[in-house]
């Protein structure tokens, strides 16, 4: 996702330091941006001169001081997990100029208890991006209980300087997206354990059926097995109800290290 969300402010104009602890993972998002610039110069929505500006404008760090001393902006996109996001936003907070807003792309964790470990409670917001990022329209922009109006409509105007659509939700459990989402690829998995069909049978049938553009179990091979289960997790702790409960099959295979096609090995192999 941190790849996605470079690439699209750079493609409109912004300057991006993207950072992650690990520099392989560094290497990895420039040659996505790379690959996915190039289908864009292939279907003429950018030329060859704007696949040099926008990589010009992409700086990597791993050193998370030296890459937002100065942001005006930041939106966190590291893995999903609670202590992990937790313990950035005690960072950033520390480490950003005090006007600096502080966004996170979680999916589900939530944006009032990531906004507590801060001193800008008022400047946190969950700006979700769908995934691929440069082409997906929406984001769901997530208010936590003390995030500002001004820092909302900030947010607002700049999904829209990324030529996207955004949407206002309120801060509960995997707020409207994946609250939805989540159960429906759980329940498609249920499916695949009790072997009521097998998985091209399932994916067809939300393909064909419902006009899906991808079968679920297709879906969460891209969105990452280990990140659905995250998900599922925090919508099951969150509301306490037994429906979100993840399906044995998806906690298995995660803890396999399946994890779907970062891995090259989902419910399909890559
Ligand atoms: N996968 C999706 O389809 C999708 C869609 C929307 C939102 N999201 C959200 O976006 C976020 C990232 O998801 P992803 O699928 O790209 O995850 P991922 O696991 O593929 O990548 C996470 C990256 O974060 C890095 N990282 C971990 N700790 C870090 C730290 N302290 N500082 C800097 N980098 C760190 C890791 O090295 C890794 O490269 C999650 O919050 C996820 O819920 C994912």
């Amino acid at each position: 996702m941190g790849n996605g969300i470079a690439h699209s402010f750079a493609q409109h104009g912004f300057k991006v330091a993207l950072i992650d602890t690990n520099p392989e993972a560094l290497e990895r998002a420039l040659g996505t941006i790379r690959h996915n610039l190039d289908r864009q110069i292939k279907k003429e929505v950018l030329t060859e001169d704007d696949k040099r500006q926008i990589l010009k404008r992409i700086t990597t760090y791993v050193d998370l001081r030296q890459g937002v001393s100065r942001a005006d902006f930041v939106v966190e996109a590291a893995t999903e997990n609670e202590s992990i996001k937790l313990g950035l936003f005690r960072e950033l907070d520390a480490l950003c100029p005090p006007n600096t807003v502080l966004a996170t792309n979680t999916s589900s964790i939530s944006i009032t208890k990531i906004a507590s470990v801060t001193q800008r409670a008022d400047r946190v917001i969950g700006m979700h991006f769908m995934n691929p990022v440069p082409v997906m329209k929406l984001v769901e922009v997530v208010k936590g209980y003390s995030t500002s109006v001004d820092t909302i409509h900030s947010v607002i105007i700049l999904s829209e300087r990324l030529g996207k659509i955004p949407v206002e939700v309120n801060d509960y459990p995997g707020f409207v997206a994946n609250r939805i989402l989540m159960p429906l690829i759980n329940e498609a998995i249920y499916a695949l354990h009790e072997g009521v069909a097998d998985r091209e049978a399932i994916d067809t049938v939300m393909k064909l059926g419902m006009a899906h553009p991808m079968g679920p179990l297709e879906l969460a091979d891209f969105i990452g097995l280990d990140v659905c289960l995250s998900i599922l997790r925090v919508l099951h702790d969150g509301f306490g109800h037994p429906k979100y409960a993840p399906c044995p099959l998806l906690v298995n295979m995660v803890t396999a290290g399946k994890l779907g096609k970062k891995t090259g090995q989902g419910f399909y192999a890559y």
